[in-house]
């Protein structure tokens, strides 16, 4: 009865002092990735059956699902600030089974989301507050950390994500991904929308945040990951393909920048030390906890795969840069060869505060670096000339050489990705792109390799595409060999832009464990 009445006023004071404090953040009242196909759909879940072709023939053997994550902001702060980052996650999927389509969503289930639900309020702090000084000292550092204590049903501090970035399968299990927070189960039945399951702690191993995207090495099934944060630089470890924490590594960063992706090769692991930089003492400028540095050098850590301590970490220096997304890695003789998609530059602060902010204006580019390790040189070369981002390739390739990527393209012109392109890296040049219509944009494609294939790009790529001048989404597939268009469907439901996708086999989801 007590410790009620006492919860009740932390609530009280919580929400009167998010409130007052939220006054100081500076907030974008037209937010992009608030309108438009970014603006969240209802957080009702959604399962339809039999959907029809709009278009085209469903390959006989392309059997599965299609799942993708994205933000769904379902409960606004009081600070009316966001970044296209902090919405709740929410999975939208097509099951194909039997030669029938259906369509479900999910909005995740995670601690954060039901506390939000319960209380009718917005509880955690957002990234897009993070624009003020006081606001970040106040509640981030202060209030926050005392409230986890004083109130015994929040979460710890890597159970309070979003789930809401990308989507891992391994050790026969799905789970959600958010940089910030721990991996988050989740279980897709045989026919039916995906479920809720729970984090996953890893038996308890796992003590820290996990990676949006870590890597399953096809061969060992050994699953890669890192974790970074500014209070203890970055770790890289591994988890067994059974599911155990073998161990984890602190690889020595010597400041705090912010690591979205990474790679593999079959011996090695590449982190990106790039200079976009957690620097609270340049908030009053950037209106945000991370500073792109042009000035500082980026720093690249080669780890070895079996390594036990920052000694064994080979460090590259170049130029200035940022990534969010590497496409593939693997060894040529002495070198490291890693792709992934460069920005010259990048300001995290302009995805919410910039209202007429656009992915056309400054694009990343997929770019190559070539790391020796015999004489410590690297090579650096651009790849593409036009923009895009989210590379993708043949999951059974990652850390080994690749052909081909699949890049989502974007022109100046446009807000969104219009197109997809094939990059072979032996032509080294775009040897098919598929734009996806009229006033029609999409994110990342996932590919699913064709059963009994004959080639690396023997396959599909498939991903949701909205028609803007319709207002109508569909999930559409095309031939990664040719580049042919294979059916589209529309769907009776907007799907928003999201992050990333997954495509999971009939034997995948057949499977899995129902918990963890
Ligand atoms: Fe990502």
């Amino acid at each position: 009865m007590l410790r009620g009445v006492f919860e009740w006023v932390v609530l009280l004071l919580d929400g009167v002092l998010l409130r007052v404090m939220s006054r100081f953040v500076h907030a974008n009242k037209k937010n992009a990735f608030l309108k438009g196909n970014f603006a969240p759909v209802d957080p009702s879940d959604v399962f339809v059956q039999d959907l029809v072709l709009s278009r085209g023939s469903l390959p006989d053997d392309l059997e599965g699902a299609y799942l993708r994550v994205g933000p769904n902001p379902s409960i606004q702060t009081p600070s009316k600030a966001y970044h296209w980052f902090d919405g709740d996650g929410m999975v939208h999927a097509i099951r194909i089974k039997d030669h029938k389509l259906a369509y479900f969503r999910h909005l995740i289930q995670t601690p954060k989301r039901k506390l939000e639900e319960r209380f009718q309020r917005s509880l955690f702090v957002r990234f897009g507050e993070m624009s003020q000084l006081w606001y970040v000292i106040v509640i981030a550092v202060l209030w926050m950390p005392l409230r986890r204590k004083l109130l015994s049903f929040m979460p710890d501090k890597v159970e309070e994500g979003t789930a809401n970035t990308a989507l891992v399968y391994h050790n026969r299990s799905l789970s959600a991904l958010h940089e910030a927070s721990r991996p988050f189960g989740l279980y897709l039945p045989s026919f039916g929308a995906v479920r809720s399951v729970g984090y996953n702690s890893y038996n308890g191993a796992l003590k820290t945040s996990m990676t949006a995207h870590p890597k399953v090495d096809p061969v060992t099934k050994e699953m890669f990951y890192i974790s970074y944060s500014p209070d203890y630089g970055c770790i890289v470890g591994v988890v067994s393909p059974d599911g155990d924490l073998l161990r984890s590594v602190d690889i020595g960063l010597e400041r705090r920048p912010m690591i979205h992706d990474f790679a593999i090769t079959e011996h090695y692991i590449i982190v990106m030390d790039l200079p976009l930089l957690f620097r609270p003492d340049k908030l009053r400028e950037t209106k945000d906890l991370f500073f792109f540095d042009s000035s500082a050098p980026s720093r690249y850590a080669i780890i070895p795969k079996s390594a036990r301590s920052k000694d064994e970490v080979i460090w590259f220096s170049g130029p200035s840069c940022f990534v969010f997304h590497t496409a593939n890695a693997w060894e040529e003789g002495d070198e490291i060869i890693v792709n992934a998609c460069r920005f010259e530059r990048f300001d995290l602060a302009s995805m919410s505060l910039d209202e007429n902010f656009s992915f056309g204006k400054q694009p990343a580019r997929l770019h190559q670096w070539r790391f020796n390790l015999r004489d410590k040189t690297i090579k650096e070369t651009g790849l593409m000339d036009r923009g895009g981002d989210f590379p993708v390739f043949c999951d059974t390739l990652i850390g080994r050489k690749s052909r081909f990527v699949y890049v989502s393209c974007i022109e100046p012109s446009h807000d969104s990705h219009n197109s997809v392109c094939k990059f072979d890296y032996e032509k080294k040049q775009v040897v098919n792109q598929y734009s996806w219509g009229p006033s029609t944009f999409a994110g990342e494609c996932s590919f699913v390799p064709r059963k009994n294939r004959t080639s690396e790009d023997d396959g599909y790529l498939v991903t949701f595409v909205h028609n803007t001048a319709t207002n109508k989404s569909s999930f559409i597939v095309i031939d990664s060999k040719t580049f042919a268009f294979c059916c589209e469907v529309e769907i009776p439901y907007r799907v928003p832009y999201g992050f990333h996708g997954i495509f999971l086999d009939e034997e995948q989801i057949q499977k899995q464990y129902g918990t963890f």
